[in-house]
């Protein structure tokens, strides 16, 4: 029998487990040694929802999660750079650093037919300068056939499970507590601009730095054709495997294959508030013949205001 189960059935010891949830900015676990009285901390209220919606499965209705304390505002103070890039791959590399998310660099692309239909996919972000964002697909799918069309698009990066844990011990004459405090983040990173085709040489270079079972898949799937069923692939890239595996030749870049970069004119950096007051700063390219109002506008580098918006 331990030390700790002796002292905890002759009474000296009690444990109390305190969770806070959704109520404040923090999410607290209380863990109280010895003694008894009542310490502070909340239960969660019932959920109850005025929202009369006839399918909620889940509560989707009252999942809210809390995000980040009022006292660590994003504001243009904090911004690393007064140019868009710099501050996004400052939040990127964050994002990447963090273990619940395991892919940074996935975003939603959205484009419009040129009678303004819209579609949303999500693709991968394959690389960065300081014109533009690329990402790598087929050039006979509907994202592309519309970016030929329409050039316009938006791009979204939303990071989620950015969470920092504290540890915190507390200890007087009659208690110790181990205080955790998980603060949530959640931010997004919303880019609208224009895409164009990267070159063949360099679709080709990036094309062939990729596994060799991608770069089959790529020959294999003429993105967002009807087929008929799961064979058709199954086979296609059976017989293509066997044709590239077999021997040590380079596999030939599909011309319908390739890469687009995304020049930005505007990117939004948004940080999530617990009480949604978030915080939103966008940089834009200045229009043709605007004068900046400096009481909300701010001048950035490289041709880049930026400014904050309301939430
Ligand atoms: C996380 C994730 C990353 C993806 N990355 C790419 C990508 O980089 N390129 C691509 O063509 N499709 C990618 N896809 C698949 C697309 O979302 C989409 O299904 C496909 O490109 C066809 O889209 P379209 O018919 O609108 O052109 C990805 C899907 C997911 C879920």
């Amino acid at each position: 029998m331990t030390a700790w189960s002796i002292l905890s059935r002759r009474g000296l010891f009690k444990i109390r487990v305190q969770y806070i949830h959704n109520k404040a900015h923090l999410q607290l676990r209380t863990y109280s040694l010895a003694g008894s009285g009542s310490e502070s901390g909340a239960s969660q209220d019932p959920p109850h929802s005025c929202i009369s919606h006839d399918i909620d499965p889940g509560g989707i209705a009252e999942m809210r999660k809390a995000y980040k304390g009022t006292n660590e505002i994003f504001d243009v103070g904090d911004l690393v750079s007064k140019e868009p890039f710099k501050q996004f791959l400052s939040w990127f590399e964050e994002a990447s650093k963090t273990d619940g998310i395991r892919e940074a660099n996935a975003m939603s692309l959205a484009t419009s037919t040129k009678d303004g239909i819209p579609s949303v996919r999500m693709v991968l972000m394959k690389g960065i300068d300081d014109t533009g964002i690329y990402f790598y697909t087929n050039y006979l799918s509907q994202k592309a056939k519309e970016l030929t069309e329409n050039p316009n698009c938006s791009l979204m990066f939303y990071w989620e499970p950015l969470n920092r844990s504290l540890e915190k011990h507390f200890f007087n004459f009659r208690k110790l507590y181990l205080i955790w405090i998980c603060i949530h983040f959640s931010q997004h990173v919303r880019v609208s601009g224009a895409a164009e085709r990267v070159s063949e040489e360099e679709s080709s270079k990036y094309f062939h730095s990729r596994p060799k079972a991608s770069q089959i898949g790529a020959c294999v799937s003429l993105q967002s054709q009807v087929i008929s069923g799961r064979k058709v692939l199954d086979d296609r890239n059976e017989a293509l495997t066997k044709k590239y595996l077999s021997d040590d030749v380079p596999i030939p870049k599909p011309d319908y294959w390739g890469g687009f970069k995304v020049i930005p004119l505007r990117f939004e950096f948004w940080q999530g508030q617990t009480n949604r007051l978030h915080d939103r700063i966008v940089f834009r390219k200045l229009q043709p013949n605007e004068e900046i109002n400096s009481e909300t506008t701010q001048e950035g580098s490289n041709g880049w205001v930026y400014e904050r918006l309301m939430p």
